[in-house]
Protein backbone atom coordinates (compact mmCIF):
# COMPACT_ATOMS: atom_id res chain seq x y z
CA UNK A 1 0.00 0.00 0.00
CA UNK A 2 1.09 3.70 -1.02
CA UNK A 3 2.21 6.30 1.36
CA UNK A 4 0.70 8.75 -0.43
CA UNK A 5 -1.83 8.69 -3.68
CA UNK A 6 -1.92 11.80 -6.77
CA UNK A 7 -4.96 12.33 -7.55
CA UNK A 8 -6.30 14.99 -10.42
CA UNK A 9 -9.40 17.46 -10.04
CA UNK A 10 -10.84 15.74 -12.43
CA UNK A 11 -10.75 12.25 -10.81
CA UNK A 12 -11.73 13.38 -7.56
CA UNK A 13 -14.61 15.19 -9.54
CA UNK A 14 -15.89 11.81 -11.12
CA UNK A 15 -15.69 10.21 -8.34
CA UNK A 16 -17.31 12.55 -6.42
CA UNK A 17 -20.02 13.07 -8.37
CA UNK A 18 -20.47 9.53 -8.57
CA UNK A 19 -20.87 8.42 -5.21
CA UNK A 20 -23.32 11.43 -4.27
CA UNK A 21 -25.23 10.67 -7.15
CA UNK A 22 -25.47 7.16 -5.50
CA UNK A 23 -26.96 9.21 -2.39
CA UNK A 24 -29.85 10.37 -4.35
CA UNK A 25 -28.59 13.70 -5.27
CA UNK A 26 -29.13 14.80 -8.41
CA UNK A 27 -25.97 15.46 -11.15
CA UNK A 28 -25.86 19.31 -10.90
CA UNK A 29 -25.90 19.75 -7.42
CA UNK A 30 -23.16 16.69 -6.87
CA UNK A 31 -21.58 18.89 -9.38
CA UNK A 32 -21.81 21.74 -6.67
CA UNK A 33 -20.72 19.98 -3.71
CA UNK A 34 -17.87 17.87 -5.32
CA UNK A 35 -16.44 21.10 -7.10
CA UNK A 36 -16.70 23.04 -4.03
CA UNK A 37 -14.92 20.39 -2.08
CA UNK A 38 -12.52 19.95 -4.96
CA UNK A 39 -11.66 23.44 -5.14
CA UNK A 40 -10.06 23.58 -1.36
CA UNK A 41 -7.85 20.68 -2.58
CA UNK A 42 -6.23 22.33 -5.10
CA UNK A 43 -6.31 25.52 -3.01
CA UNK A 44 -4.40 23.70 -0.89
CA UNK A 45 -7.24 22.97 1.92
CA UNK A 46 -7.09 19.48 2.21
CA UNK A 47 -8.82 19.08 5.56
CA UNK A 48 -12.05 20.54 3.59
CA UNK A 49 -11.68 18.73 0.62
CA UNK A 50 -12.94 15.41 -0.94
CA UNK A 51 -12.11 13.77 2.15
CA UNK A 52 -15.46 15.60 3.55
CA UNK A 53 -17.50 13.85 1.42
CA UNK A 54 -17.55 10.80 3.43
CA UNK A 55 -19.85 12.52 5.92
CA UNK A 56 -22.11 13.97 3.32
CA UNK A 57 -22.69 10.56 1.88
CA UNK A 58 -23.50 9.26 5.18
CA UNK A 59 -25.57 12.38 6.88
CA UNK A 60 -28.08 12.66 3.22
CA UNK A 61 -28.76 9.34 3.26
CA UNK A 62 -29.54 8.76 6.94
CA UNK A 63 -31.56 12.27 7.35
CA UNK A 64 -34.70 13.33 5.85
CA UNK A 65 -34.10 17.26 4.59
CA UNK A 66 -36.55 19.41 3.32
CA UNK A 67 -36.26 21.78 -0.20
CA UNK A 68 -34.15 25.03 0.16
CA UNK A 69 -36.11 27.65 0.24
CA UNK A 70 -36.51 31.61 0.65
CA UNK A 71 -38.16 32.10 3.83
CA UNK A 72 -38.00 36.30 3.13
CA UNK A 73 -36.55 39.02 0.98
CA UNK A 74 -36.08 42.18 0.13
CA UNK A 75 -34.18 44.50 -2.15
CA UNK A 76 -30.80 43.79 -0.20
CA UNK A 77 -31.13 41.13 2.48
CA UNK A 78 -32.48 37.30 2.29
CA UNK A 79 -33.29 34.47 4.40
CA UNK A 80 -32.80 31.30 3.63
CA UNK A 81 -33.77 27.81 5.11
CA UNK A 82 -31.87 25.08 4.09
CA UNK A 83 -34.11 22.32 5.47
CA UNK A 84 -31.35 20.13 6.90
CA UNK A 85 -29.96 19.61 3.40
CA UNK A 86 -26.42 20.46 1.92
CA UNK A 87 -24.26 23.45 3.40
CA UNK A 88 -22.40 23.86 0.32
CA UNK A 89 -26.18 24.19 -1.54
CA UNK A 90 -27.75 26.31 0.71
CA UNK A 91 -24.83 28.65 0.86
CA UNK A 92 -23.75 28.70 -2.87
CA UNK A 93 -27.69 30.17 -3.02
CA UNK A 94 -27.06 32.23 -0.71
CA UNK A 95 -23.92 34.10 -1.49
CA UNK A 96 -24.97 34.28 -5.32
CA UNK A 97 -28.44 35.75 -4.17
CA UNK A 98 -26.66 38.50 -2.15
CA UNK A 99 -24.38 39.27 -5.14
CA UNK A 100 -26.93 39.39 -7.45
CA UNK A 101 -28.58 41.89 -4.80
CA UNK A 102 -24.95 43.35 -4.52
CA UNK A 103 -25.32 44.21 -8.46
CA UNK A 104 -28.39 45.81 -8.05
CA UNK A 105 -28.19 48.23 -4.85
CA UNK A 106 -24.53 48.45 -3.63
CA UNK A 107 -24.63 45.63 -1.17
CA UNK A 108 -26.83 41.99 -0.83
CA UNK A 109 -26.96 40.35 2.66
CA UNK A 110 -28.06 36.37 3.25
CA UNK A 111 -28.60 34.37 6.10
CA UNK A 112 -29.16 30.64 6.22
CA UNK A 113 -30.88 28.57 9.10
CA UNK A 114 -31.55 24.71 9.27
CA UNK A 115 -27.94 23.91 7.42
CA UNK A 116 -25.38 21.75 7.50
CA UNK A 117 -21.49 21.92 6.94
CA UNK A 118 -20.42 24.66 4.23
CA UNK A 119 -16.79 23.22 3.52
CA UNK A 120 -14.09 25.61 3.29
CA UNK A 121 -15.67 29.85 3.54
CA UNK A 122 -13.19 31.21 0.83
CA UNK A 123 -16.02 29.06 -1.94
CA UNK A 124 -18.31 31.89 -1.12
CA UNK A 125 -16.23 35.11 -0.53
CA UNK A 126 -14.53 34.24 -3.68
CA UNK A 127 -17.57 34.02 -5.40
CA UNK A 128 -18.30 37.68 -4.38
CA UNK A 129 -14.42 38.58 -5.53
CA UNK A 130 -14.85 36.69 -9.02
CA UNK A 131 -17.57 39.15 -9.44
CA UNK A 132 -15.61 42.22 -8.13
CA UNK A 133 -17.01 42.62 -4.93
CA UNK A 134 -15.79 42.83 -1.21
CA UNK A 135 -17.00 39.34 -0.07
CA UNK A 136 -17.50 37.95 3.97
CA UNK A 137 -19.00 34.36 4.62
CA UNK A 138 -18.97 32.31 7.89
CA UNK A 139 -20.71 29.79 9.75
CA UNK A 140 -21.03 28.66 12.85
CA UNK A 141 -20.02 24.91 13.95
CA UNK A 142 -20.28 22.32 16.29
CA UNK A 143 -18.77 23.37 20.02
CA UNK A 144 -15.35 22.60 20.64
CA UNK A 145 -13.58 25.66 22.38
CA UNK A 146 -14.31 26.62 25.78
CA UNK A 147 -15.04 30.63 26.74
CA UNK A 148 -11.57 32.24 27.46
CA UNK A 149 -11.54 30.41 30.94
CA UNK A 150 -13.80 28.21 30.63
CA UNK A 151 -13.75 24.25 31.20
CA UNK A 152 -15.98 23.32 28.89
CA UNK A 153 -16.95 23.60 25.39
CA UNK A 154 -19.68 26.13 24.44
CA UNK A 155 -18.05 28.06 21.10
CA UNK A 156 -17.62 26.61 17.69
CA UNK A 157 -14.61 26.88 15.33
CA UNK A 158 -16.54 29.11 13.90
CA UNK A 159 -14.62 30.26 10.53
CA UNK A 160 -14.84 33.37 8.57
CA UNK A 161 -13.59 34.62 5.11
CA UNK A 162 -13.19 38.06 3.93
CA UNK A 163 -12.52 38.55 -0.09
CA UNK A 164 -11.31 41.31 -1.91
CA UNK A 165 -10.67 41.41 -6.02
CA UNK A 166 -7.55 41.74 -7.52
CA UNK A 167 -5.47 41.61 -10.19
CA UNK A 168 -3.67 38.41 -10.34
CA UNK A 169 -5.97 36.96 -7.52
CA UNK A 170 -7.71 37.79 -4.55
CA UNK A 171 -6.70 38.77 -1.43
CA UNK A 172 -8.59 36.47 1.09
CA UNK A 173 -8.13 35.83 4.47
CA UNK A 174 -9.98 32.47 5.45
CA UNK A 175 -9.49 30.91 9.04
CA UNK A 176 -11.03 29.36 11.58
CA UNK A 177 -10.99 30.46 15.21
CA UNK A 178 -9.03 28.04 16.39
CA UNK A 179 -5.31 28.41 16.72
CA UNK A 180 -5.79 25.14 14.10
CA UNK A 181 -9.06 23.48 12.26
CA UNK A 182 -10.31 20.40 13.87
CA UNK A 183 -9.86 18.92 10.76
CA UNK A 184 -6.06 19.05 11.47
CA UNK A 185 -6.16 17.19 15.01
CA UNK A 186 -8.10 14.40 13.16
CA UNK A 187 -5.31 13.89 10.31
CA UNK A 188 -2.78 14.06 13.47
CA UNK A 189 -4.50 11.40 15.34
CA UNK A 190 -5.30 9.29 12.50
CA UNK A 191 -1.48 9.47 11.20
CA UNK A 192 0.03 9.17 14.92
CA UNK A 193 1.66 12.79 14.67
CA UNK A 194 2.35 14.88 17.87
CA UNK A 195 0.29 18.39 18.23
CA UNK A 196 2.90 21.32 18.32
CA UNK A 197 2.08 22.91 21.64
CA UNK A 198 -0.15 25.23 21.77
CA UNK A 199 -2.91 23.92 19.42
CA UNK A 200 -5.63 21.88 21.68
CA UNK A 201 -6.91 20.56 25.37
CA UNK A 202 -7.71 17.48 26.55
CA UNK A 203 -10.82 17.10 28.19
CA UNK A 204 -9.94 18.09 31.57
CA UNK A 205 -8.95 21.43 29.59
CA UNK A 206 -5.39 21.15 30.09
CA UNK A 207 -2.74 21.88 27.32
CA UNK A 208 -2.13 18.80 25.36
CA UNK A 209 0.46 17.74 22.42
CA UNK A 210 -1.44 14.12 22.39
CA UNK A 211 -3.86 14.01 19.13
CA UNK A 212 -6.12 11.80 20.86
CA UNK A 213 -6.66 12.99 23.87
CA UNK A 214 -7.43 16.38 21.91
CA UNK A 215 -9.82 14.71 19.64
CA UNK A 216 -11.71 14.22 23.26
CA UNK A 217 -10.52 17.69 24.37
CA UNK A 218 -11.15 21.31 22.75
CA UNK A 219 -9.36 23.71 20.96
CA UNK A 220 -7.44 26.74 21.92
CA UNK A 221 -9.05 30.01 20.80
CA UNK A 222 -6.65 32.00 18.44
CA UNK A 223 -5.20 34.88 19.80
CA UNK A 224 -6.64 33.89 23.56
CA UNK A 225 -9.91 36.04 24.50
CA UNK A 226 -9.56 37.83 21.07
CA UNK A 227 -10.43 34.57 19.49
CA UNK A 228 -12.80 33.27 21.57
CA UNK A 229 -14.60 36.71 21.20
CA UNK A 230 -14.84 36.55 17.61
CA UNK A 231 -16.77 33.17 17.76
CA UNK A 232 -19.42 34.23 20.06
CA UNK A 233 -20.24 37.54 17.29
CA UNK A 234 -19.62 34.46 14.27
CA UNK A 235 -21.83 32.01 15.88
CA UNK A 236 -24.62 34.99 16.53
CA UNK A 237 -24.11 36.59 13.02
CA UNK A 238 -24.92 32.98 11.88
CA UNK A 239 -27.27 31.65 14.78
CA UNK A 240 -29.11 34.39 15.90
CA UNK A 241 -29.89 36.59 13.04
CA UNK A 242 -31.44 33.44 10.82
CA UNK A 243 -33.29 32.45 14.31
CA UNK A 244 -31.36 29.48 13.98
CA UNK A 245 -29.27 26.99 16.69
CA UNK A 246 -26.34 28.77 18.44
CA UNK A 247 -23.82 27.86 20.95
CA UNK A 248 -24.13 24.12 22.09
CA UNK A 249 -27.49 23.26 19.74
CA UNK A 250 -25.58 23.45 16.77
CA UNK A 251 -24.88 19.76 16.73
CA UNK A 252 -21.24 18.17 16.02
CA UNK A 253 -20.85 16.67 11.69
CA UNK A 254 -20.37 12.86 12.70
CA UNK A 255 -24.31 13.35 14.64
CA UNK A 256 -25.96 12.26 11.34
CA UNK A 257 -29.25 10.99 12.70
CA UNK A 258 -30.27 14.82 13.86
CA UNK A 259 -30.48 17.97 12.23
CA UNK A 260 -27.85 20.05 12.91
CA UNK A 261 -29.17 23.74 13.27
CA UNK A 262 -26.01 25.31 11.66
CA UNK A 263 -26.10 28.51 10.17
CA UNK A 264 -24.34 31.12 7.93
CA UNK A 265 -24.09 34.68 7.32
CA UNK A 266 -22.86 36.15 4.24
CA UNK A 267 -22.15 39.61 2.82
CA UNK A 268 -21.39 40.96 -0.70
CA UNK A 269 -20.67 44.95 -1.15
CA UNK A 270 -20.14 46.44 -4.86
CA UNK A 271 -16.64 48.11 -5.09
CA UNK A 272 -17.78 49.77 -8.08
CA UNK A 273 -20.36 51.67 -6.07
CA UNK A 274 -16.85 53.48 -3.74
CA UNK A 275 -14.58 54.06 -6.87
CA UNK A 276 -13.64 52.30 -10.39
CA UNK A 277 -13.38 48.59 -10.05
CA UNK A 278 -9.94 49.29 -12.37
CA UNK A 279 -8.58 51.61 -9.79
CA UNK A 280 -9.23 49.50 -7.29
CA UNK A 281 -7.37 47.22 -8.46
CA UNK A 282 -4.52 49.16 -9.16
CA UNK A 283 -4.73 50.38 -5.19
CA UNK A 284 -4.56 46.70 -4.34
CA UNK A 285 -1.31 46.49 -6.71
CA UNK A 286 0.54 49.10 -5.38
CA UNK A 287 -0.58 47.56 -1.72
CA UNK A 288 0.93 44.25 -2.38
CA UNK A 289 4.27 45.51 -3.81
CA UNK A 290 5.12 47.79 -1.05
CA UNK A 291 3.73 44.70 1.20
CA UNK A 292 6.19 42.34 -0.40
CA UNK A 293 9.01 44.78 -0.12
CA UNK A 294 9.04 44.78 3.42
CA UNK A 295 12.43 43.34 5.03
CA UNK A 296 12.26 40.10 5.58
CA UNK A 297 14.30 38.03 8.53
CA UNK A 298 16.85 35.57 7.80
CA UNK A 299 15.33 32.66 6.01
CA UNK A 300 11.96 34.24 5.09
CA UNK A 301 12.09 34.10 0.88
CA UNK A 302 8.79 35.88 0.69
CA UNK A 303 6.20 37.50 2.78
CA UNK A 304 2.52 36.36 2.04
CA UNK A 305 -0.50 38.06 1.37
CA UNK A 306 -3.56 36.40 2.94
CA UNK A 307 -4.73 34.26 0.09
CA UNK A 308 -1.58 33.83 -1.73
CA UNK A 309 -0.37 30.67 -0.53
CA UNK A 310 -3.43 28.97 -1.62
CA UNK A 311 -3.45 30.85 -5.09
CA UNK A 312 -0.04 29.59 -5.84
CA UNK A 313 -0.86 25.67 -4.56
CA UNK A 314 -3.91 26.30 -6.62
CA UNK A 315 -2.02 26.76 -10.12
CA UNK A 316 0.74 24.12 -9.18
CA UNK A 317 -2.30 21.84 -8.28
CA UNK A 318 -4.20 22.37 -11.28
CA UNK A 319 -1.66 21.11 -13.66
CA UNK A 320 0.10 18.16 -11.61
CA UNK A 321 -2.89 17.36 -9.14
CA UNK A 322 -2.59 16.60 -4.98
CA UNK A 323 -2.10 14.00 -2.94
CA UNK A 324 -4.16 12.67 -0.10
CA UNK A 325 -2.71 10.17 2.24
CA UNK A 326 -3.31 6.27 2.69
CA UNK A 327 -5.50 6.94 5.60
CA UNK A 328 -7.74 9.69 4.18
CA UNK A 329 -7.35 7.11 0.79
CA UNK A 330 -8.94 4.04 3.35
CA UNK A 331 -11.40 6.59 4.55
CA UNK A 332 -13.13 7.30 0.84
CA UNK A 333 -12.13 3.81 -0.27
CA UNK A 334 -14.08 2.74 2.54
CA UNK A 335 -17.20 4.90 2.14
CA UNK A 336 -16.76 3.76 -1.64
CA UNK A 337 -17.64 0.29 -0.15
CA UNK A 338 -20.37 1.03 1.59
CA UNK A 339 -22.37 2.63 -1.76
CA UNK A 340 -20.92 0.00 -3.93
CA UNK A 341 -18.20 2.35 -6.67
CA UNK A 342 -15.42 1.96 -7.78
CA UNK A 343 -12.30 3.05 -5.62
CA UNK A 344 -10.73 6.81 -6.19
CA UNK A 345 -7.86 4.83 -6.08
N1 LIG B 1 -17.14 24.63 7.83
C1 LIG B 1 -16.63 24.61 9.05
O1 LIG B 1 -17.33 24.32 10.00
C2 LIG B 1 -15.17 24.96 9.26
C3 LIG B 1 -14.69 25.03 10.57
C4 LIG B 1 -13.35 25.36 10.75
C5 LIG B 1 -12.53 25.62 9.65
N2 LIG B 1 -13.04 25.57 8.40
C6 LIG B 1 -12.18 25.84 7.22
O2 LIG B 1 -10.90 25.27 7.45
C7 LIG B 1 -9.97 25.89 6.60
C8 LIG B 1 -8.63 26.00 7.29
O3 LIG B 1 -8.66 27.00 8.32
P1 LIG B 1 -7.32 27.42 9.06
O4 LIG B 1 -7.64 28.46 10.07
O5 LIG B 1 -6.61 26.19 9.49
O6 LIG B 1 -6.49 28.08 7.83
P2 LIG B 1 -4.91 28.35 7.69
O7 LIG B 1 -4.30 28.54 9.04
O8 LIG B 1 -4.32 27.35 6.79
O9 LIG B 1 -4.89 29.76 6.93
C9 LIG B 1 -5.52 30.90 7.46
C10 LIG B 1 -5.22 32.12 6.61
O10 LIG B 1 -3.85 32.49 6.79
C11 LIG B 1 -3.20 32.65 5.54
N3 LIG B 1 -1.83 32.14 5.71
C12 LIG B 1 -1.47 30.84 5.91
N4 LIG B 1 -0.14 30.73 6.05
C13 LIG B 1 0.36 31.99 5.91
C14 LIG B 1 1.69 32.54 5.93
N5 LIG B 1 2.77 31.77 6.13
N6 LIG B 1 1.85 33.88 5.73
C15 LIG B 1 0.78 34.67 5.54
N7 LIG B 1 -0.53 34.21 5.50
C16 LIG B 1 -0.71 32.88 5.69
C17 LIG B 1 -3.98 31.86 4.53
O11 LIG B 1 -3.91 32.47 3.24
C18 LIG B 1 -5.41 31.93 5.10
O12 LIG B 1 -6.10 33.03 4.58
C19 LIG B 1 -10.61 27.18 6.15
O13 LIG B 1 -10.96 27.05 4.79
C20 LIG B 1 -11.87 27.30 7.00
O14 LIG B 1 -12.95 27.97 6.36
C21 LIG B 1 -14.34 25.25 8.18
Amino acid sequence: MKDQYRITAEQATKWGISLLTKCNLNKEDAGIVVNALVKSNLRGIDTHGIELIRHYARRFTTIRTRPIEIVQENETTCLIDAGDNYGILASTIAMNKAIEKAEKYGSGVASVRNSNHFGAAANYALLAAEKGMLGISTTNAGVRIPPWGGKDAFLGNNPVAIALPGREYPIILDMALSVVAFQKIVIHAREGWTLPEGWAYDSNGEPTTDAKAALKGMLTPLGGYKGAGLSVMMDLLCGAISKNGFADNVLSIEEYDKPRHVGHFFVAIKIANFLPLDVFKELIDSYSRKFHAVPRKDGIDHLYLPGEIEHEKYKDRLKNGFTLTQATMAHLNKVADEFGIEHLA
